[in-house]
């Protein structure tokens, strides 16, 4: 017989409604708190109460509740114990630089820099770890060829534009990545004969077209930077960035630390490898 059950001794004598208890049938027993009286309402029960199964009830309650706040405190712990995520909000404004520390502006890179110019011009922006090529597709003062107007061009001529220097195959930096002048290799798409090409696998971007892509293996563009040439004083600004995140990072901003108020160029050769696949 279950331990809540019981033999009726006669009829009504359990305390319960007679309808529920008939002579020699078992009952259910009413609650060990309540039990309902000779008028049909809920008594308090002289049962003795279950104190085992009480306390034992208890302690699964306060195990529960002490095991939430363990898990809430682990979990703070190991919040608290993994890196800081390094980075930035929102797109710093950045003036750049020359290679001497001076101002750079777009008259000298006009003059000093154009579309022939084969080494490799990068500055770190928005962050450290994250640098661009900088380029004027204009031709030589006096000269042909070359581009103007170009996609997110500035300066005079809107020839001067910035790519990122890391490319968005696999990641191999400039000067693996490099601006390829005019007869660099003999490769040429349609009319451009000059491109960014990529040493380490073969991918080639179009300067004239935001970094599109030319040839594979990437099969995304080079973000570019978004420059901004104040005419009042002609110098040059880098203010954001537009296209893809900057390979090796799930977002531009974030990885790395943040570039200063400005930011220098830096020169390098490139490494010239005419492997188109
Ligand atoms: Fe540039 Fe592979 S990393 S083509």
């Amino acid at each position: 017989m279950r331990p809540e059950c019981q033999r009726c001794p006669s009829l009504g004598t359990n305390g319960d409604s007679a309808a529920r208890c008939m002579p020699g049938r078992l009952y259910r027993r009413p609650s060990s708190a309540y039990r309902v009286g000779a008028e049909g309402k809920a008594e308090p029960s002289e049962d003795p109460v279950d104190e085992t199964r009480r306390n034992f009830l208890k302690l699964v309650a306060v195990a529960g509740v002490v095991g939430a706040i363990g898990g809430g405190l682990g979990a703070a712990f190991e919040y608290a114990g993994r890196p800081p995520v390094v980075g930035l909000s929102s797109y710093p404004t950045v003036q750049l630089l020359d290679l001497d520390g001076s101002v750079l502006t777009a008259s000298k890179v006009m003059a000093e820099y154009n579309v022939t110019t084969s080494d490799v011009l990068s500055f770190n922006y928005p962050l450290a770890n994250e640098p661009n090529q900088l380029i004027n597709l204009a031709p030589p003062t006096g000269g042909s060829g070359g581009a103007t107007q170009v996609k997110g061009g500035v300066g005079p001529k809107g020839s001067i534009v910035a790519f990122s220097a890391i490319c968005q195959h696999l990641g191999c930096m400039a000067p693996s990545i490099a601006f390829y002048p005019a007869g660099t290799c003999s490769q040429r798409f349609g009319s451009l004969a000059f491109y960014i090409h990529c040493s380490c696998h073969g991918s080639t971007y179009d300067p004239t077209e935001g970094a599109s892509n030319l040839t594979g293996p990437a099969t995304r563009p080079l973000p570019q930077v978004t420059l901004e040439w104040h005419s009042s004083d002609d110098s040059l600004w880098a203010v954001g960035v537009t296209g893809p995140p900057v390979m090796g990072h799930s977002n531009t901003l974030q990885g790395g630390i943040g570039v200063s108020a400005l930011s220098q160029l830096q020169r390098q050769s490139p490494v010239v490898l005419c492997n188109f696949p």
